[in-house]
């Protein structure tokens, strides 16, 4: 059993697509074992995504996830992590398989519905970003 770190971006929580997100979770065998609903500044989108920092979409990318509030979750279940990215589908919508959150949900390259950590190593420094060990409920 594995953790990952889920965060429905701002474009999915404007649109109110939380619960038909999170029930692809439950669908798909993954147990949302922590949950919160909260709006990041433009510092900490920026430390959250600092392995972007030299990429060209960085900047936009931090101005949008401090845009509106984003709703971040530990996901819990078998391979968790690579679960979630088959979930979620490649990370332009335009390119993800049909049946994905990203190519169901996701507007654009950028505004994508969600993230999902990349590595189970990649999922605890991330769960460790916003939850407290208290928060998690297995
Ligand atoms: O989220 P994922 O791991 O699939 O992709 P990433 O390469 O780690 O990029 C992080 C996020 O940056 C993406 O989910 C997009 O929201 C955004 N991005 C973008 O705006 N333009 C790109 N060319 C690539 C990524
Ligand atoms: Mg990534």
């Amino acid at each position: 059993m594995q953790r990952t770190l889920s965060i429905i971006k701002p474009d999915a929580t404007s649109r109110n697509l939380t619960g038909s997100i999170n029930a692809r979770f439950e669908d798909a065998g993954l147990r949302i074992v922590a949950q919160k609903r909260l709006c990041l500044t433009k510092a900490l989108a920026e430390k959250f995504y600092e392995v972007h920092k030299e990429k060209a979409f960085y900047d936009s990318l931090c101005e949008y996830m401090s845009s509106a509030p984003i709703v971040v979750q530990v996901l819990f279940g078998n391979d968790a992590v690579a679960k979630n990215r088959v979930i979620m589908g490649a990370t332009n919508p335009a390119d993800a398989e049909i049946g994905t959150l990203r190519r169901d949900f996701g507007q654009n390259i950028e505004r994508n519905a969600v993230h999902g950590s990349d590595s189970p190593e990649n999922a605890e420094i991330e769960i460790g970003f916003f939850f407290s060990q208290m928060e998690i409920v297995e």
